[in-house]
């Protein structure tokens, strides 16, 4: 069983970020009015709904039958609408429909395995980029790359209404294959409270994705990389405090 059938306690684990900041930089970075929006591998879907919440007409899309039954059952319990909420593979995709800002984030292009899935990815992106649209990819900091787990913490629980989620994303000091570059991470994830406990875990495969690499297959499938952050306040990927590599793309 994935990891992410365990869509609630995945969305506990992740709740240490600032959804309505880092919504907020979204939308400052694609720069005009953003009407419509898409959320790829949105798993539970935590900025997808806040756009919602902003009166953006907001998509999402994922490959889990159980996150994305998770993101419909939370807009509904909220009386939210989102447009679309679309079971596909990210590698290769349509939807009929374009949107202002589409993006991904906290690494999930790292379920892109190969080159081929890469392109694959980002020209099903160009096709449903409006005219003047944005794709934002969060992924893993280039040195959290080549220095594993220099960056990024691997391990950390957190609590609400007296749940607790414990989440191990590998060791952070697994080798990444030179020629792949994947690498293979046990990911736990544990979840405990009045109704019992819960252990979910799986080897998964990720794909640790260079800088000029984003910026080669964007070429390739008809965008740019115009900017790049460290974090979603903007700071350059130079900054000693840098965690994330942010790009933003558009149409070429
Ligand atoms: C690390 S979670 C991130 C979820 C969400 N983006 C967030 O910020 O919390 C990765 C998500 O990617 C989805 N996923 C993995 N491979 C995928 C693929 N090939 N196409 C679409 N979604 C995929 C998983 O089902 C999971 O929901």
């Amino acid at each position: 069983m994935s990891v992410f059938d365990a869509s609630a306690g995945y969305e506990l684990a992740f709740s240490y970020r600032d959804v309505p900041a880092e919504v907020d930089a979204l939308l400052a970075w694609h720069g005009g009015a953003v009407r419509t929006s898409l959320e790829l591998a949105a798993g539970p879907g935590d900025h997808a709904l806040e756009l919602a919440r902003r009166g953006i007409a907001t998509a999402t899309l994922d490959l889990s039958p159980a996150m994305c039954a998770r993101v419909a059952e939370r807009a509904a319990a909220e009386g939210l609408t989102l447009t679309r909420v679309v079971r596909a593979d990210m590698t290769d995709f349509a939807v009929d429909e374009t949107f202002d800002l589409v993006f991904c984030l906290i690494d999930s292009l790292a379920h892109v395995l190969t080159l081929e899935s890469l392109i694959g990815h980002l020209r099903s992106v160009r096709r449903t980029l409006a005219p003047g649209g944005t794709y934002v990819i969060e992924s893993l900091h280039p040195a959290d790359g080549f220095q594993p787990g220099s960056r990024t913490d691997t391990e950390w629980t957190t609590e609400r209404d007296g749940i607790s989620a414990h989440i191990r994303w590998g060791r952070g000091d697994e080798p990444i294959d030179p020629l792949t570059q994947v690498t293979h991470l046990l990911v736990t994830l544990d979840v405990a409270g009045p109704g019992g406990a819960t252990h979910h875990e799986e080897l998964m495969a990720q794909r640790f994705w260079t800088v000029d690499e984003l910026t080669a297959a964007a070429r390739i499938a008809g965008l740019e990389v115009t900017e790049r952050y460290g974090d979603f306040a903007g700071n350059p990927l130079d900054h000693p405090h840098a965690w994330r590599l942010i790009s933003v793309l558009r149409a070429a």
